[in-house]
């Protein structure tokens, strides 16, 4: 396995193939020492695998933190019998055209159960004002555009039945390729009550740019997610956060 071009966080062994997950793994943020200085936790659920909440929200407590969901990219997914969204203290969520639930444009929104909470990022989006010209904070124009919202707000009901057929597709793909060896081909995680919506397909390959430049023969597109780890992007470079062997993986 160690010649493959990208590997994850956690391995599962499933049906026979390697597969695996690249969600936060609470089993390795649960004694770190970072807690302590921490104010957040933020799961992100990434591909639309809902991270595993229970045990994230535990550490939370015990380290007195708040926790924060990354739902871009799972709008749908149940978790634990509940939404993504509803399950931190708040959550936020991106519209962007290409995600499940997807605007016409640019657009997110943060949900959260916490009155106070929401009345700060009400004035937060609205250049910090709850009066026009009054600024209380420094806040943004964060707007939701109404258009956009009138375009989400009849998409959102087909989210359940575009996320099923996603998931459809998904167990096609799962089907076809469960077979192969786990020396080319590392599988997302896929157990039938993780909750996945599927936003991408991932999979970690060995021959990597090579079956991407197949795929694209045979006309279809792939991406490479995430070719850069944040804090070695040009602009985080500096971050305090260097180091992070995970991620390079
Ligand atoms: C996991 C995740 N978080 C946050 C974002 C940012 O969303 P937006 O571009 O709508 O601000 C994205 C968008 O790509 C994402 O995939």
């Amino acid at each position: 396995m160690h010649g493959l071009q990208s590997l994850s966080l956690a391995q599962y062994p499933f049906s026979g193939t390697w597969t695996a997950s690249s969600n936060i793994d609470p089993a390795r943020i649960g004694n770190n020492d970072l807690l302590k200085n921490a104010r957040a936790i933020l799961p992100v659920h990434l591909y639309g695998l809902p991270a595993k909440m229970v045990p994230i929200l535990q550490i939370a407590e015990r380290y007195n933190l708040k926790v924060i969901e990354d739902v871009a990219q799972a709008q749908g997914a149940i978790y634990d019998g509940r939404r993504t969204g509803s399950l931190g203290h708040a959550a936020g969520f991106s519209f962007y055209p290409g995600k499940n639930l997807g605007a016409f444009g640019d657009a997110g929104a943060v949900t959260t159960n916490d009155d106070d909470l929401a009345e700060r990022v009400r004035i937060l989006r609205n250049y910090g004002s709850h009066i026009k010209y009054y600024n209380e904070v420094k806040g943004y124009n964060s707007r939701l555009d109404p258009l956009q919202a009138g375009f989400l707000r009849v998409r959102l009901k087909y989210i359940d039945e575009w996320n099923q057929r996603r998931i459809s597709v998904a167990q096609h793909y799962l089907a076809m390729l469960r077979g192969m060896s786990a020396q080319h081909i590392i599988l997302p995680f896929a157990a039938d009550d993780a909750g996945s919506v599927w936003h991408i397909f991932p999979i970690h390959c060995e021959y990597r740019d090579a079956l991407s430049l197949y795929l694209q023969e045979q006309g279809l597109a792939t991406l490479i997610h995430y070719p850069v780890p944040p804090h070695l992007s040009k602009a985080y470079r500096w971050h305090m956060f260097q180091g992070r062997p995970i991620s390079h993986n």
